[in-house]
């Protein structure tokens, strides 16, 4: 797939938000526009408040909450917001590309799916509906080990979107080792080892909400219906090239805050590294991904490809990303949100959204391409808790 191009085209004769309209301006402002589609306003705020109306309140609070104190899950937004633009002017910049490569993959913008468990609790055609959102939004998603939907059928759903396998440690070492070689095989571009989840964090909402996985609910990828358990061998930095070799394919490790630790992944071969407080649903309180995100990018030193997850929830907030040398972010609860009020049409929208806000922001600052983003776009504001060590 082409990377876009997110033309700000005045065009009066298409004033009305609608898909497929090729621009449109409101009053004299120029927005970008998005080809195929016509993101309106996105307010994530209200999209999560309609998916709370429509979910059970236990599955509401798996979805939303976080671990321990949830002081982690507090600060991630803000933590991207206690950086400020600095728009440049007169540069002559009048399109935005948003789009970039991923290990090699072409997509068309730099924000993508995370993984995330139990998509059927939120929406009949869980993990399906979600990869033909982000295919239409032309976003890779990655797949869950926890997906409600074997790997393989997900890929078959959108055979040419960009898609990642994220595996878990398993209770049965040789199965883990046996859904490496399946990503490989099922046309996965990427294995994303999660790696901050050697138990599982304490959820105190969860729990107060008695939530429990049903029955009835399919995890074709744990065909044993385990978690993570200590019965299995602990991953160590040997595992990162040794699954490389099992899958044939890139390794991403998910779940990495500090420099030390992302330098070693990459020694022991990983091809990119995701910065990610797992949505402040394991350790708590760590450091915001925000705040540990300039030190990994600087201990990785272009060898690698760095990405970074926790509190994205608009436009800015992946500029500041981008700024700070993250190559994409992902989304976990705003595309939960999205599923979960309208399918893969919601998921296209959440994404659309962001990435509509992510083009205007970029015009405002005088910047043209996503994947160029230059480090002095931002500043510390006075104050901010962005500071790292
Ligand atoms: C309900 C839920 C389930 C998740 N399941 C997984 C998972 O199965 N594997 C994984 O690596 N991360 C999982 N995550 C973490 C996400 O991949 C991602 O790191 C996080 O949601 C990003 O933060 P955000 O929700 O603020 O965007 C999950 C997150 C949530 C909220």
């Amino acid at each position: 797939m082409a990377p876009a191009e997110h033309p700000p085209t005045p065009d009066p004769a298409h004033p009305s938000v609608g898909a497929g309209a090729p621009g449109h301006s409101r009053r004299g402002e120029v927005l970008p526009d998005d080809p195929g589609s016509r993101p309106e306003l996105l307010d994530l705020a209200a999209l999560e408040e309609q998916a709370r109306g429509l979910l059970p309140p236990d599955v509401t609070a798996f979805y939303a909450g976080g671990a321990e104190g949830e002081v982690t899950l507090g600060e991630a937004t803000p933590a991207w917001r206690a950086w400020r633009l600095r728009p440049r002017v007169l540069t002559g910049v009048g399109a935005v590309r948003l789009g970039t490569s991923l290990l090699g993959s072409e997509v068309a913008i730099p924000i993508g799916v995370a993984p995330w468990a139990y998509q059927a609790l939120a929406h009949p055609d869980g993990e399906l509906a979600t990869a033909r959102g982000a295919a239409a939004a032309g976003a890779l998603m990655t797949v869950s080990t926890s997906a409600t939907a074997a790997l393989a059928d997900v890929a078959a759903a959108e055979p040419t979107g960009p898609r990642w396998f994220q595996l878990y440690r398993l209770h049965s070492p040789a199965y883990t080792d046996e859904l490496a070689r399946r990503a490989g095989a099922a046309g996965y571009r990427a294995l994303v080892l999660t790696v901050d989840l050697s138990v599982l964090g304490r959820r105190l909402r969860e729990t107060a909400h008695r939530f429990a996985l049903p029955d009835d609910l399919p995890l074709p990828n744990r065909p044993d219906g385990t978690v993570p358990t200590a019965d299995s061998p602990v991953w160590t930095l040997d595992d990162v090239g040794r699954f490389g070799r099992l899958s044939g394919l890139p390794v991403v490790v998910k779940g990495v805050l500090r420099g030390d630790d992302a330098a070693r992944c990459v020694d022991a071969g990983a091809a990119a590294v995701w910065v990610s407080t797992h949505g402040g649903r394991q350790a708590d309180p760590v450091v915001a991904s925000a705040v540990a995100l300039p030190e990994v990018v600087a201990a990785v030193g272009g060898r690698a490809e760095v990405y970074a997850d926790g509190g994205i929830r608009s436009g800015s907030d992946v500029l500041t990303a981008l700024a700070l040398g993250a190559r994409a972010v992902f989304v976990g609860r705003p595309a939960i949100w999205g599923l979960a009020t309208g399918g893969a049409d919601g998921v296209r929208a959440v994404l659309d959204g962001l990435a509509a806000q992510l083009a205007t922001t970029m015009l405002l600052c005088g910047l043209g391409d996503a994947a160029a983003v230059p480090r002095d776009t931002v500043t510390q504001a006075p104050g901010s808790i962005a500071g790292g060590p």
